[in-house]
């Protein structure tokens, strides 16, 4: 049997396109949700403003039926701003979702997967995580999700280039923080992407979908942390993010 029959693709080739279609439903999801909010209030604007400009452009411009229609388009647009709260609070769970744990263990907690996403890559991840970090506020499941983005970034630029990837996590801080490392083994990043690097849909890679380090930033600035890069003098480059460590019990 041929390896294009349902029956016969391994899990590999299931868990990649596993993950392309749950991101590739969630940006259709996300952009008929924008669609839908958004079609209805900026039809009007357009039409109101037609409206506004025929009465205003004539010999005797109707000044008060004009007024009452910059009511409306004022009123659409703050409609059109409602709609995009409502899809950002979806997408939001504020700080709700946030509990005190050790970066150490939420990493060691997805160090399986990420091994998964590496040997994907035929390539080799290394883990660093130091002992005795002050404990963090976190929404484990999006930091996770931050240190996969960085990870899978780092496996394709590694194998972008000669050899096999090579991926090192650090995790290392001081009594005030913690920062995150992931290491690779690519090109460093093209100067002219640094700039646009976390642009959300900025992207040179095929199929890639650009959201992968805006969201990154988005999540770690929402933990009021830090995050960065820095090419190596090696070879390779550096993605980084630094979060602050959480109050004490006895402080809050
Ligand atoms: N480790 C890296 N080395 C070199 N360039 C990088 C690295 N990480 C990101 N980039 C550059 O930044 C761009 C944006 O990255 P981002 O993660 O946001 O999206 P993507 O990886 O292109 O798409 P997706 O995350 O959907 O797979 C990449 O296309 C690449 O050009
Ligand atoms: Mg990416």
């Amino acid at each position: 049997m041929s390896d294009s029959n349902p029956e016969t693709v391994g899990s590999e080739v299931i868990f990649k396109r596993l993950m392309e279609i749950a991101r590739v439903s969630a940006l259709e999801e996300l952009a008929s949700g924008i669609a839908h909010e958004l079609n209805q209030p900026l039809g009007a604007i357009a039409t109101f403003s037609q409206a506004g400009e025929r009465m205003l452009d004539r010999g005797e411009p109707l000044v008060g039926r004009a007024v009452e229609v910059f009511r409306q388009i004022n009123h659409e647009a703050l409609s059109a701003g409602a709609g995009i709260h409502r899809i950002r609070r979806m997408f939001d769970p504020g700080e709700s979702a946030r509990v005190r744990c050790q970066m150490s263990d939420l990493v060691s907690e997805l160090h399986p997967v990420l091994q998964m996403l590496a040997s994907r890559h035929r390539g080799r991840l290394q883990l660093h995580a130091a002992t005795s970090l002050p404990t963090l506020l976190l929404d484990r499941l999006r930091i996770q999700h931050v240190l996969f983005a960085l990870v899978q970034n780092a496996c394709d630029a590694g194998s972008q280039n000669a050899g096999l990837p090579q991926v090192t996590i650090d995790v290392a801080g001081d009594r005030y923080a913690v920062q995150t490392s992931v290491t690779d083994s690519g090109a460093g990043v093209a100067p002219e992407n640094q700039g646009q690097m976390f642009r959300p849909f900025f992207t040179t890679k095929r199929g890639g979908t650009g959201l992968g380090l805006a969201s990154c930033r988005a999540i770690v600035e929402a933990h009021e942390g830090t995050i960065g890069f820095e090419n190596l003098p090696a070879g390779g480059s550096r993605f980084w993010f630094r979060l602050p460590a959480a109050a004490m019990e006895s402080e809050r």
